[in-house]
């Protein structure tokens, strides 16, 4: 399984804020949004993963990121040229994804929530030995934003509508998707939607109709926050440092996962929270690990 953040787009929804700097680097509290999205592939378990950006915003990325030794993991980059979609990166990324399957998490996303590797997990079960495709559905007041999961009588999945006007539930697709090595091919044949771009929708729309999406629920007590709007980004900050001040946590810290998966040791730990010192984030790091045994 490998992974793929997709970093793109202009942010317009962020103007004049994403004017001069990429979206995804903007800070979530004590950390830029990047972090979050890649903190999840770490949790799932994928050491190799591709970041894709604008071509203007991508050398930025790489001065944040390097090349994901210090985290244990292989970080590589390619860039989209236009924002022509989520599904063009399995296009973009063919090459990088070879012959496997493939996880792609948008690189505004945070989620945060109990039993989320149990769900990453199952996730890769269904892409890996069942070759299907897995999204996740999360309840929210303003479904027409996002993808729709229309459900039938039965709870089950009957169409994935891409913003609609009229949404036929309250289920947004979250932006963290699962596919078998297929997918690469299938973004190869959907037509571009109305507004010029190949959409995720289609490709989950496809699937769907051969019997082979997999539509998870997050519950209630899970948290899937997306920063596409002032107001959103604001509300995404609050909620971190809420949660990590009350609680002691860190929520999408690199070190602390890549140690727990075993990837980097204490030492690495270390010399990665000196570089934060005097900062929240080094400090936990500091205060967790420097005594902790090997
Ligand atoms: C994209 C997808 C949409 C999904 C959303 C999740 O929308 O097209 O289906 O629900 O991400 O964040 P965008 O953020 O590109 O408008």
């Amino acid at each position: 399984m490998k992974g793929i953040i997709l970093a793109g787009g202009k942010g317009s929804r962020l103007f004049p804020v994403t004017t001069g700097v990429s979206k995804q680097l903007l800070p979530v509290y004590d950390k830029p949004m990047v972090y979050y999205p890649l903190s999840v592939l770490m949790q799932a378990k994928i050491k190799d993963i591709l970041l894709i950006s604008t071509p203007h915003d991508l050398d930025q990325y790489k001065r944040l990121l390097g090349d994901g030794s210090q985290w244990g993991i292989n970080l590589s980059y390619l860039k989209q040229d236009q924002p022509n979609g989520l599904a063009e990166a399995f296009i973009i990324g063919e090459s990088f994804i070879k012959d496997d399957p493939i996880c792609l998490v948008l690189g505004d996303n945070i989620f945060h929530g109990p039993s989320f590797s149990k769900y990453l997990k199952d996730a890769i079960h269904q892409s890996t030995r069942n070759q299907k495709a897995t999204i996740f559905g999360v309840k929210v007041k303003d479904p027409q934003r996002y993808g729709v999961i229309k459900f039938d009588k039965n709870g089950d999945a009957l169409k994935i509508e891409e913003k609609p006007d009229l949404p036929k539930s309250d289920f947004a697709v979250a932006g963290l998707y699962f596919y078998p090595n297929s997918v690469i091919e299938i973004s190869k044949k959907i037509k571009p939607s109305k507004r010029g771009e190949l959409e995720i929708s289609s490709v989950n729309q496809i699937y769907l109709n051969e019997l082979k999406l997999h539509v998870e629920k997050l519950g209630s007590g899970f948290t899937w926050l997306d920063t596409g709007t002032h107001e959103s980004l604001l509300e995404a900050s609050q909620f971190i440092q809420t949660i990590e001040k009350r609680q002691g946590i860190k929520v999408g810290c690199l070190e602390e996962i890549a140690f727990e998966n075993k990837w980097i040791s204490k030492e690495t730990v270390i010399k990665n929270a000196n570089l934060l010192k005097h900062t929240d984030y080094g400090e936990f790091l500091i205060k967790k690990y420097l005594n902790v045994g090997d």
